[in-house]
């Protein structure tokens, strides 16, 4: 098996292992609204074991651990639920995300959304898939655009500017949707669902394989206020298709620009 044979194997059984959880036990983690259920923790644990007997020599980095530092050399960036409230809530919308970061940058990885059955996977240089076709960006024109919006729930001093943003987005392109994972939502911008996401602040675990997926369909990934994306760190993420990519940045920097003074 190649490795993202290896990674999908992995990845659909972690799929089942999360839906296996039906009333799981809930606390509560720093920030607002911000939870974490056994299932998060049963998953990551799932995922590590299985990734340590796959790839024995590399590092991982999992959202539920205490410690988040990237390794030497490859290193897996997991989010073993991506959608934890709407997973408590029974939305049916989250997934399982696991990026392999190698030199600072995402080599390969996968998304697995469990309830409908969709696997995207991406290698750097040979495109992304869902269900082994290949994915490519929209072309949509930003005056039409669709765009994903994530509110950075967690961070109360970046609500101003996340209902900001969307009042300008709405008014400039077409609509606006908040799924409520970040990783779906990098999947909509690589499959042409969407024509951009952004979200001002992201963890590593949520958009590491979402890039990469972007990327690989012909789509463009930056942080929002220009800092390179080194993959240990949360920066504001902004993904899009290149016939919306530099509009949407510059109404962001704007939004950000018109609020700071
Ligand atoms: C969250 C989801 C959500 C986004 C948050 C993320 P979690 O991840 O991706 O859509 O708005 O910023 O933290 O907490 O469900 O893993
Ligand atoms: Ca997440
Ligand atoms: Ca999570």
């Amino acid at each position: 098996m190649n490795e993202i044979e290896t990674l999908s194997a992995i990845i659909r059984a972690a799929g089942q292992k999360m839906l296996s959880y039906e009333a799981p036990a809930v606390y509560e983690k720093e920030g607002h609204a911000n939870f974490v259920t056994e299932a998060d923790i049963a998953v990551q644990q799932y995922v590590m074991e299985e990734l340590h007997k796959a790839f024995p020599d590399a590092a991982f980095m999992g959202e539920e651990e205490e410690e988040h530092h990237l390794g030497d050399g490859l290193t897996f960036v997991v989010d073993p639920i991506d959608g934890t409230t709407n997973f408590m809530r029974h939305r049916r919308y989250s997934v399982i995300s696991i990026g392999a970061v190698e030199n600072g940058k995402p080599v390969f990885g996968a998304i697995y959304d469990p309830y409908h059955d969709d696997l995207y996977t991406a290698k750097r240089g040979e495109g992304a898939y869902c269900n082994g076709k290949k994915l490519q960006v929209a072309d949509t024109p930003f005056h039409n655009a669709l765009v994903d919006a994530g509110t950075a729930p967690y961070y109360e001093e970046l609500w101003d500017l996340s209902i900001e943003s969307m009042r300008k987005v709405l008014a400039a392109c077409s609509d606006i949707r908040r799924c409520g994972t970040a990783a779906l939502d990098l999947c909509d911008v690589a499959a042409g669902r969407a024509d951009a996401f952004y979200e001002w602040r992201l963890q590593p675990w949520d958009y590491c394989a979402g890039n990469l997926l972007v990327e690989e369909a012909g789509g463009k990934v930056c942080a929002i206020t220009g800092e390179e994306i080194s993959y240990d760190k949360p920066v504001p993420i902004l993904a899009a298709s290149p016939a919306c990519f530099d509009q949407m940045r510059q109404m962001l920097l704007d939004v950000k620009n018109s609020l700071s003074q």
